[in-house]
């Protein structure tokens, strides 16, 4: 059961749950509208945070014991939003941090009050408590009954904003989208195959009238898309390059198109991997998974846009028909690629599916790939690599990552790196060695996206982590499906 979150215009004093959360800036002085609470504790609010137990820091967390019998709130949680510039992401964080210890703690329902109030604010704050109460249960036999703890139901975000019941229903929106993204990416390779992906665009298109379209490998053979098709020649498992159509804009305006790499597990093939760590290759389909969230949450959202979602869904395998390193293919663009490394298989997708996007003639396409680990050598785990051919559109893709709290940074495509992936018996080859490896994987990309304006990022560093941040589980972050949210949100406006 997904959390339930609700608004309500009460003092926070005068709420009847078992959990009251209290997010707090640095430095905290007791808010006067909380006097009252106070007064019924005891005191015990202003002496913690007169004593500088609780100091309102970043990612700060208090557990305070509330009041005895009936009276209410019977536990109080400070939680600290640190010194934000970035008001909306602090409140997004740190209300994670608090569904996620509510779930700790085993109790049912929650009350969440801040200083803001304001519609915005219960947007980031819906969001951020949907992402908190997220988990991947699924292949867990659950423990006995009495070893049990509650589950997390319903929230209750304290706000006198009108808009606030409208910003609910969109932080719920954009909250389930991303869940249903870390879902699919959390899911193992055996369970979330390139068909269960189309079954899920299916259901999507089912529940919320898109229109859905899937082509498997006698179709692509039919479209000519040998540089997909090379990627998925090792593996039995059908290719699926996935189209959904969500048409809610003005009729004849362009789409804008949102593509994912959907790599449901990449062994890197002939070039295979080394086995530490091969497992975290489930997570090769974050970008289509992203699409998916994406799709899910603008259809809720009912925003008056036309968007297309395009995911190339395939495994890399290798096997005594998988394509070979020095093989040449004829890509759906027509022009021919000598593949040097059967594990920059990423690039060999999405340069078929860029090139099929023209067909939609999209007013942008801005495709989300775990593509490098160049990448991640580059910007860590903190940021997205941003390349373009449209400085407009970098600068939107950039803005609509920071809202969402995904940030993005612009990397370069300098034409000397096209040099790098000259090859010697086809047009351009799929690798150009190590240097400005993340830059030459999107320079290959470029060669495809004739058309249209065109943004590439790579969120191998950003879409899922391998160690547990806080506020949010080692796993799927749920990145990028914000970021495609608010760039269409944006162009809806
Ligand atoms: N899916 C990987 C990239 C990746 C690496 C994602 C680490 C997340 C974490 C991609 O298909 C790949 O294997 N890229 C190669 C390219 C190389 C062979 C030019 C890489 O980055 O090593
Ligand atoms: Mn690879
Ligand atoms: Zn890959």
């Amino acid at each position: 059961m997904p959390l339930r979150v609700a608004t309500r215009r009460s003092a926070a004093d005068s709420v009847d749950v078992p959990l009251l959360v209290l997010a707090l800036r640095k430095n905290p002085s007791l808010p006067a509208d909380l006097a009252a609470l106070d007064a019924k504790l005891g005191g015990t609010l202003s002496r913690t945070v007169g004593r500088r137990d609780f100091r309102g820091g970043r990612d700060e967390v208090l557990h305070v014991s509330g009041s005895a019998g009936a009276a209410n709130p019977q536990r109080v949680l400070l939680v600290g939003l640190g010194e934000p510039s970035d008001a909306r992401g602090a409140l997004r964080r740190a209300a994670s941090l608090a569904a996620r210890q509510a779930r700790k703690l085993g109790v049912s329902a929650l009350a969440w009050y801040d200083g803001d109030r304001t519609a915005d604010a219960v947007e980031a704050v819906t969001v951020g408590l949907l992402t908190g109460a997220w988990e991947y249960a699924d292949l867990k036999t659950p423990p006995p009954a009495d070893d049990r703890r509650a589950e997390l139901e319903s929230a209750i975000v304290l706000s006198d904003d009108e808009a606030a019941v409208d910003a609910v229903e969109r932080g719920t929106a954009i909250g389930e989208g991303m869940a249903l993204a870390r879902r699919l990416s959390m899911m193992p390779g055996n369970l979330c195959t390139p068909s269960y992906l189309a079954d899920t665009a299916r259901d999507i298109a089912a529940r919320h009238n898109l229109q859905v379209t899937v082509l498997g490998r006698a179709e692509m053979e039919q479209e000519k898309m040998g540089s997909f098709l090379c990627v998925a020649q090792g593996t039995p498992q059908d290719p699926k390059l996935i189209v959904l159509e969500y048409k809610r804009g003005p009729s004849g305006t362009k789409p804008i198109a949102l593509v994912g790499k959907g790599l449901c597990f990449d062994s890197g093939g002939i070039s295979i991997k080394p086995a530490q760590g091969m497992e975290a290759m489930k997570f090769d389909m974050c970008g289509a998974a992203g699409v998916l969230g994406a799709l899910e949450a603008i259809a809720r959202l009912q925003l008056p846009v036309n968007v297309v979602g395009l995911i190339g869904s395939t495994t890399n395998m290798p096997s005594g028909t998988a394509v070979n390193p020095g093989d040449v293919v004829r890509s759906h663009l027509g022009k021919t690629i000598e593949v040097i490394n059967t594990d920059a298989e990423g690039r060999l997708v999405l340069a078929d599916v860029l090139s099929f996007a023209r067909r939609f003639e999209p007013s942008a396409v801005v495709d989300a790939a775990t593509l490098t680990g160049a990448c991640v050598i580059a910007l860590g785990h903190t940021a997205s690599g941003v390349f373009g051919t449209d400085d407009a559109l970098v600068a939107d893709v950039l803005a609509a990552g920071k809202r969402a709290g995904e940030p993005g940074w612009h990397l370069p495509l300098f034409d000397e790196y096209k040099d790098l992936i000259k090859s010697d018996v086809a047009d351009i080859k799929n690798t150009g060695g190590r240097p400005a490896g993340a830059s030459t994987a999107a320079m290959f990309l470029k060669e495809f996206a004739e058309g249209f304006p065109w943004v590439h990022m790579d969120i191998a560093g950003t879409a899922y982590s391998d160690s547990d941040l806080g506020y949010i589980p080692k796993g799927p972050t749920g990145v990028p499906v914000g970021t495609f949210i608010e760039l269409v949100r944006g162009r809806a406006r």
